[in-house]
């Protein structure tokens, strides 16, 4: 058992929309995570939030007729609905539209500035002169300059795939007004990422270990660092101001100046801890400054730039309590069927369908689990194996151990084991040496591995049942003692499986402690054994098989 003190976190989602197939699988792999820690003695503080500001969330506000406020708070108040569907339990949810994400922000850009990291420029933009505005590149629309393509956007051309800078379009046009746009200058700030100072000390990091020795970046993504990075280090400062009119957090003593989305969304990490700190009573800075507590985001692999570079730079340069991250951890995408996910292709899975249908959320959080690893790989979300690999493995291979044997234990031997018997297996034994790979796997994230290794287990299992026979057993008076010693080695063997699958099947293994009177599972009780001082009680039924017919239902509906 470990003492570890962990702030985790999971990417905040734009709240201009509610949660699909790809921010559910990222909670999952963040919340099997965390239970796994949790069982394993860990503290965790387990925060997200919702990304409320930007241009985008501003504009769709408009065209809805409510303020930003009230449109994020509407996308907000859905959320629940989802993340309890799927047991992905966060201890708190914030916004990034907060009076503590104001107040870190604020202080943030102080700390950059002192550290003389900030500096501003005027530039030329695009101005919308109906809207009164500056235009962001995705709302710029224009002629291609190399296909001469009408109608395409700001940065680059849906026919000829080229890219290019919004100034380089013939006869711009705001996609917002469709009115001619004019050149405007502006004053932006910028954070200086080409200081030598900052490209030495993101060489370092990104390169670097977490005090625990491992290393603190997949190395997928120190490749891309390295390539972003360059051999001489020639990193773009980075603009990080907007002008008003803006959703967002107002830059101090600079009226009509707001941050750019990207700069106060990850400071939304800590803001959405701050809130939580203080609900709790944790003193937020002493638990950033402590030198132990670790601090991690697990993210999708768009985001990497923001979270290896951007990210670490404001925070090692703004000083204590801010502490830079032990780990950024990247996942890949939810395919469906091997194609992208889009709405227009019908691809777009609806985890509120899903839950509506009735489908048990655990099915969903095994599969993804099976499917996922520790490296940035894209997860395939496939309706046929779906089906089989829910149906073979939970149903067919776990649940089913217990429903052979729970039945002659209720009924002939008062629900109670046979503590030698138990004690005496070398099918036990074998499962209990095969818990600290199946830790270790959890642990690094390799859970399909850790699922693999569960599986395998429980064709033992189902294989020593199918030798001994119990029902036949049953038939022979004579041999109740070897019965019930089957019975109990199976019961003993699912209370383990459960503890191993646990982090993935929170509600099973909950229904199985019930079940088996075997108190709360954690990493400790592999050294436990049920017991014939609490007998068992009768066997329910634990999880259904995939209907077929539900699957294709979901993908109808969605
Ligand atoms: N608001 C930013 C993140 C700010 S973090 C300080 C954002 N939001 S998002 O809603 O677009 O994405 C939220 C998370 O979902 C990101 O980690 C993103 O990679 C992830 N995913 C979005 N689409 C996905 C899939 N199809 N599959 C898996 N994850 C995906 O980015
Ligand atoms: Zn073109």
């Amino acid at each position: 058992m470990t003492n570890r003190t962990i702030f985790l976190t999971t990417a905040l989602p734009y709240a201009n929309g509610n949660f699909h197939f790809g921010h559910i699988m990222e909670y999952i792999q963040a919340d099997i995570w965390v239970r796994h820690q949790r069982m394993c003695g860990s503290t965790v503080h387990f925060v997200g939030a919702d990304d409320a500001h930007g241009a985008p969330i501003m504009i769709s506000a408009q065209k809805k007729g409510v303020t930003p406020q009230e449109y994020v708070a509407e996308i907000s108040a859905g959320r629940a609905k989802y993340l309890n569907g799927f047991f992905i339990r966060f201890d708190h949810w914030h916004s990034t539209d907060s009076k503590e994400n104001t107040e870190l922000a604020q202080d943030i850009y102080k700390r950059l500035k002192k550290a003389g990291l900030i500096y501003s420029k005027e530039i030329e933009q695009y101005y919308d002169p109906v809207r009164q505005m500056f235009l962001a590149d995705r709302f710029i629309k224009g002629t291609c300059p190399k296909c001469g393509a009408p109608d395409q956007y700001g940065d680059s051309c849906e026919v000829c795939a080229s890219v290019y800078r919004p100034t380089d379009l013939i006869n711009p046009y705001s996609a917002l007004s469709g009115s001619k746009l004019e050149l405007r200058k502006s004053k932006h700030f910028f954070f200086k990422l080409s200081d030598p100072n900052c490209v030495e000390f993101l060489r370092e990091w990104t390169r670097g270990t977490a005090p625990d020795g491992t290393p603190r970046l997949q190395s997928q993504i120190i490749a891309k660092t390295a390539e972003w990075l360059g051999k001489d280090g020639d990193l773009s400062d980075w603009d990080i101001s907007r002008d008003a009119p803006y959703f967002g957090i107002e830059i101090p003593d600079e009226p009509g100046k707001f941050f750019y989305v990207w700069l106060d969304a990850p400071i939304g990490y800590l803001a959405s801890l701050k809130a939580y700190c203080e609900s709790k009573g944790i003193n937020f800075e002493a638990l950033l400054e402590t030198s132990t507590t670790e601090q991690i985001h697990i993210i999708g692999k768009d985001i990497a730039y923001f979270h290896t570079l951007f990210w670490p730079a404001m925070l090692h340069f703004s000083g204590k309590p801010f502490r830079v991250p032990d780990h950024v951890w990247a996942h890949g995408f939810v395919t469906v069927d091997g194609q992208k996910m889009s709405k227009s292709r019908g691809t777009g899975l609806d985890p509120l369908v899903y839950l509506e249908l009735g489908m048990d959320p655990e099915w969903l959080r095994y599969y993804f689990a099976y499917k996922l690893n520790s490296k940035v790989e894209d997860v395939d979300f496939s309706s046929a194996d779906f089906i089989s690999r829910t149906n073979s493995d939970l149903v067919g291979k776990y649940v089913n151990i217990a429903s052979r044997s729970a039945g002659f234990l209720v009924k002939r031997f008062e629900g109670r084991v046979s503590d030698p018997a138990i004690a005496e297996s070398s099918l036990i034994s074998e499962i209990k040496a095969a818990a600290p790979d199946i830790n270790a796997s959890f642990e690094s994230r390799e859970y399909g591995k850790a699922l693999r290794a569960v599986m395998e287990l429980a064709n033992k299992v189902n294989e020593y049942v199918d030798q001994k026979q119990p029902w036949e057993l049953a038939k022979q008076p004579e041999r109740a003692a070897e019965l019930h010693a089957v019975c109990s080695v199976t019961l003993e063997a699912f209370r383990l499986l459960t503890l191993f699958l646990k982090p993935v099947l929170p509600r099973t293994a909950e229904n199985v402690e019930t079940f088996l009177n075997c108190g709360e599972l954690t990493w400790n009780s592999v050294d436990n054994a049920l017991s014939s001082d609490k007998p068992i009680n009768p066997f329910k039924h634990l999880m259904k098989r995939v209907d077929e017919k539900q699957v294709q239902q979901l993908f109808e509906l969605s």
